[in-house]
């Protein structure tokens, strides 16, 4: 049974992992390297609980929460009664494989051991440490106290007990869990964000149309809460070439997007350096003014037709359910229907004909129909 939790990394992601598991009523010890950082954290975690608190989403007080987390710098013998640990460090394989090497000697036998990593192989981070069966990914999304979604990786030696546990663990912060059951690049959500991102950055580079009618048609045509481009725009521009890079260079073969690299190299990153695809003055998100009518200018199978063929390829490999897919997009991509609802829609004869479309278009097999 879980009671005292972990979590390595106070930034980003650790404050919020933090925070739920705090709200959940667990023990939490918040580890980072210096004091300062620690501090930060511990005062945005305040922030956000007294908001909570203030719309009335928080049953206890925020001092009866923070209470429940302790701050330490750096790692120490007081983990001994550590059930699980959540690593949100940088996305960095080196320092991940050291720490999980460290948390090994301090934590107790049968502790969990789970990281936050987006793109990194589980298996690789596990490879450090010789309980192998106890290392798994549990992929938050930002910010982890408003995302519901969490991603449970499964590593090549992860037991079915480290899933079970987690698995429970998870639904305990109230979150929802889905299953990656195998160590893919990418894990569920963005394996079909990036199928749907090389594949507008492909049309575009190809001269097939230009990205605000791309744009367009996702917003008013597929329904998503952005358009794709903007979606880049404000995750980051360098993060999504990153992402895609690192993900390619572990066999995802997709369209490599030259616009995403050169934008990188130039600094246009999107909306935190005020220029991407669009502009954003004062750094600040705007939402792109798009004319609805250039939502027709391209067909919407365009779009979604490679995540289609993307989940169907998931689903025959054995590495997430059709449930969990569609669980996926809804909460982690906040699209208003399942990749599978679509499927439906469109019919299967008119996905496999845009595949073939978008394949003499590209040149590139990967868009063959699965
Ligand atoms: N930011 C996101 O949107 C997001 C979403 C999902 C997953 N992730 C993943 O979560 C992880 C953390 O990302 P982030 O955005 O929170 O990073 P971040 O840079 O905001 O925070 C990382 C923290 O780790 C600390 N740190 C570095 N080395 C440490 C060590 N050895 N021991 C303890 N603390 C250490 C740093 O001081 C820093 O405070 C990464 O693997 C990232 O890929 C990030």
């Amino acid at each position: 049974m879980i009671r005292n939790v972990l979590v390595v990394g106070a930034g980003t992601m650790g404050h919020g992992i933090a925070e739920v598991s705090a709200i959940a009523g667990y023990n939490v010890y918040l580890s980072d390297v210096s004091k300062d950082i620690l501090n930060n954290a511990i005062q945005k975690v305040k922030w956000s609980l007294e908001k909570l608190y203030e719309k009335g989403n928080l049953k206890e007080s925020v001092e009866d929460v923070l209470g429940r987390i302790k701050t330490i710098e750096g790692l120490s013998n007081e983990l001994r009664e550590i059930d699980i640990s959540i690593e949100a460090i940088p996305e960095k394989l080196d320092l991940k494989r050291q720490l999980f090497s460290k948390l090994e000697e301090l934590l107790p036998n049968n502790a969990i051991l789970a990281t936050n990593t987006s793109s990194l192989p589980i298996t690789e981070i596990a490879s450090a440490v010789k309980r192998q069966e106890r290392v798994i990914g549990t992929h938050f999304f930002n910010p982890p106290v408003l995302m519901q979604l969490v991603e449970i990786i499964r590593g090549s030696k992860t037991s079915d007990d480290t899933v079970k546990q987690t698995y429970e663990f998870i639904k305990s912060l109230r979150k929802i869990p889905i299953m990656v059951n195998k160590d893919v690049p990418g894990f569920v959500v963005n394996r079909i964000l990036l199928r749907i991102i090389t594949t507008a950055c492909m049309l575009v580079e190809k001269g097939i149309c230009e990205y605000t009618a791309i744009d367009a048609v996702a917003r008013y045509k597929l329904g998503f809460p952005m358009g794709i481009f903007e979606l880049v725009d404000y995750t980051g521009v360098d993060v999504n070439y990153y992402v895609s890079s690192a993900m390619m260079e572990r066999g995802f073969k997709a369209y490599p997007c030259k616009t995403l690299e050169e934008m990188t190299k130039k600094g246009d990153l999107g909306v935190k350096s005020g220029k991407g695809f669009y502009t954003y003055p004062s750094n600040k998100y705007i939402k792109p003014n798009l004319p609805p009518q250039l939502a027709e200018k391209i067909n919407p199978l365009y779009i979604i037709a490679p995540a289609i063929s993307e989940a169907n390829w998931m689903v025959k490999n054995g590495i997430a359910s059709k449930e969990d897919i569609d669980l996926g997009v809804r909460l982690g991509l906040s699209f208003p229907k399942g990749i599978f609802d679509y499927e439906r829609e469109f019919g299967r004869e008119s996905v496999t004909k845009t595949l073939e479309d978008l394949r003499r278009i590209s040149g590139m097999e990967e868009y063959l129909p699965e």
